[in-house]
């Protein structure tokens, strides 16, 4: 069984993939850690983040390694645990740039698609739905407001000792929204079949019950 959840940033996403593959006892895909682990690449090696063809380059070098682990999956980059590193925001504001190159797209999704060709899993996104997994049972679009989410990432920076003003946060979301809305491959919309929740005003317990019975639904559907 495969759940696909997409959205833009900070909507809530991995929170709430991660409670669903643990009730589930699915696998959890972070994709955006992918590309953000490409982006950490391209940093730690001086590699500009539209250089397309030094990046593939530099990834063909390079081995990318997830393991699963709780609260959070590690990333690695050749054996150097970069977890942290890719939350920082020289990654966040430049990883749009790096997603948008098609080959890395397409190095990515084919990543993706063979991880979800071995296991259940809950696979969360921006193009999961639409490119990744257009056959999964149930595709979920998770949305909130610009202010909500942004609080959210606030909440979240304060629990962690990083004072970005709210306002600055409010920004950083929407250009990332919108780089990652308009580039021309696959870019964030919402599947033709997916459901639309916002979770403007839900809780995460909330929002996880409904996802479950959706899937509740599906899994009775494949009976
Ligand atoms: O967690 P947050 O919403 O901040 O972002 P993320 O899921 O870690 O994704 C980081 C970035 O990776 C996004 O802003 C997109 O540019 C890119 N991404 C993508 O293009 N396609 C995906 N399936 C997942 C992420
Ligand atoms: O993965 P994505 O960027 O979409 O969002 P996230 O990192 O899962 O969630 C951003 C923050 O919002 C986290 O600190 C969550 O705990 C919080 N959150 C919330 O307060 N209420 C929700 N309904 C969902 C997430």
């Amino acid at each position: 069984m495969q759940i696909a959840i997409d959205g833009p940033a900070s909507a809530g996403k991995s929170t709430i993939a991660k409670l669903v593959a643990k009730k589930l006892g699915f696998v959890y895909c972070d994709t955006g850690a992918m590309y953000r682990s490409v982006t950490q690449m391209a940093h730690e090696q001086g590699i500009d983040y539209g250089d397309q063809a030094a990046i593939m380059a530099a990834l063909a070098n390079t081995q990318i390694r997830f393991e699963p682990g709780d609260p959070d999956q590690k990333v690695f980059l050749n054996n150097e645990d970069v977890t942290r590193a890719i939350r920082l925001p020289e990654i966040t504001n430049n990883v749009s740039q790096v997603s948008a190159l098609p080959e890395v797209r397409e190095a990515m999704v084919n990543l993706q698609r063979d991880i979800a060709a071995k296991q259940n899993i809950v696979m969360d996104g921006r193009d999961i739905g639409t490119t990744v997994l257009p056959d999964a049972q149930v595709k979920i679009f998770m949305i909130a407001s610009v202010a909500e989410r942004a609080r959210r990432r606030f909440v979240e920076n304060q629990q962690k000792g990083i004072d970005t003003p709210l306002k600055t946060l409010e920004e950083e979301i929407e250009a990332r929204d919108h780089k990652d809305s308009t580039r021309a491959v696959s870019p964030l919309r919402q599947a033709q079949d997916a459901i639309l929740l916002d979770t403007t005003e839900l809780s995460i317990d909330e929002v996880v019950a409904k996802i479950l019975e959706y899937v509740k639904v599906a899994q009775a559907a494949q009976d």
